[in-house]
């Protein structure tokens, strides 16, 4: 039986990797929890899975929460988290936090569990030589369950993890792919929420309809798999059929395909190397007329030549980008942006920042919080 950490449990990555692990119930044992502040739905998972302990970052909700679970151990706060990963035992953890607070998580769960199944993007933006650096010295395995990181992982597994030339990143394109560009300027929350093939968190998105996810991806591919940006193209595909493709050096290119349900990369990090049956529909190809790839149109969806530029600069560039981006995209989903001013504002403070070359994670730290402060000190010239 392998005891799973489920971190951002109440999220979508969370909730799936929950129903995943609720189908093999002879194998995998929740040992622990975590979320922001979704107490109501902690407390439908606890009744349900059962794990020895839970952490509630909102401190407030944490104390509350304790005083109506005394039997169970509540963590409370950002530290507290830490706390639970160090403490409960796991064999596995499945990181599903959004953004940037998911970084010290993973350090600790670095030093401490040997198998990460990681979907936060972010933390591996901000830090990723830190985190594989790591992870390598502590024989960890990091499992990628990003959709299109797993169709990599899973097709790199061909060569033996050599002998890879270059990596084609799918698309979708998002839910804007058809909007003029002069349209942009008038894109709603509501509209950019609207993922044509995944539904997802709110944050990712947004990301996937500026594009901006799949530049987090170029980065995070970069790091996953110590490939120069240069190897690394990114690819629309509005049928979102293939989640990706590696092209080897004698010419073979082996694609990864299937149905667009995360539980199918999560099963797969959690069983590897083995598999197992799923609930996913049936794919039918019959139903698929044509499959469709073209170049992404970078003066369109600038968020995406900005990712490849942090990454090809390296240093604390990919850590403010992702930084900026937080802010902004926090500001649009509360409507006191523009969809168009997400991209000129990560310019402004990218433009700004000065790298301190080769930095250790106090540096990403300090550069995380340069890049928030920056972005609101723009934002508020923005609003005047
Ligand atoms: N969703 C997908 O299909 C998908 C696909 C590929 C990669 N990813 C990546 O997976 C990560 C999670 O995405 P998601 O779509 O599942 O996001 P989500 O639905 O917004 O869920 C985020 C989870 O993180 C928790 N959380 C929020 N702020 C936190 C904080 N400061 N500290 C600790 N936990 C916090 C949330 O708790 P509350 O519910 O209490 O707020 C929730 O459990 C992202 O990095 C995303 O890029 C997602």
């Amino acid at each position: 039986m392998q005891k799973i950490a489920v971190l951002g449990s109440t999220g979508s990555i969370g909730t799936s990797a929950l129903d995943v692990i609720s189908r093999f119930p002879d194998r995998f044992k929740v040992s622990s929890l975590s979320a922001n502040s979704n107490t109501g739905l902690l407390s439908r998972q606890i009744k349900r899975f059962r794990p020895r302990a839970v952490s509630v970052v909102d401190k407030r909700r944490a104390r509350e929460f304790a005083k109506t679970h005394r039997r169970l151990r509540v963590y409370e706060g950002a530290e507290g988290l830490c706390s639970m990963i160090r403490e409960v035992e796991a064999d596995m953890v499945v990181v599903g936090i959004v953004g940037s607070s998911a970084l010290l998580p993973i350090m600790t769960a670095i030093s401490r569990i040997r198998r990460i199944a990681l979907a936060n993007k972010e933390a591996v933006v901000m830090a990723g030589d830190i985190i594989i650096r790591e992870a390598r010295k502590k024989k960890v395995s990091i499992l990628p369950i990003d959709s299109e990181h797993s169709a990599i992982f899973q097709c790199m597994a061909s060569g033996g993890g050599s002998g890879v030339k270059k990596i084609y990143l799918t698309g979708s394109g998002g839910p804007l792919l058809k909007t003029s560009k002069k349209e942009l300027r008038k894109v709603t929350p509501q509209m950019a929420l609207n993922h044509p093939k995944w539904k997802m968190g709110r944050k990712i998105s947004v990301d996937s309809a500026t594009m901006m996810n799949k530049g987090l991806e170029v980065i995070e591919a970069h790091h996953l798999f110590g490939l120069e940006v240069k190897g690394i193209e990114v690819l629309i595909h509005p049928e979102a059929v293939v989640h990706s493709m590696v092209e080897f050096v004698d010419g073979s290119i082996l694609a990864q395909m299937g149905p667009c349900d995360m539980r199918v990369p999560i099963q797969y990090a959690l069983t590897y190397p083995g598999r197992d049956v799923s609930p996913v529909k049936q794919f039918n190809f019959s139903k698929i007329k044509a499959l469709h790839f073209y170049s992404p149109d970078l003066s369109k969806f600038p968020c995406l030549e900005m990712a490849y530029e942090a990454c090809r600069c390296g240093g604390t560039y990919p850590c403010v980008l992702n930084a900026s981006n937080e802010i902004v995209v926090r500001e649009f989903l509360k409507g006191r942006i523009r969809f168009t001013d997400i991209a000129k504002v990560i310019q402004r403070v990218l433009g700004l920042h000065r790298d301190s070359g080769n930095p250790g994670l106090e540096e990403i730290l300090e550069a995380d919080r340069w890049g928030r402060e920056k972005t609101k000190e723009i934002l508020n010239v923005v609003h005047s």
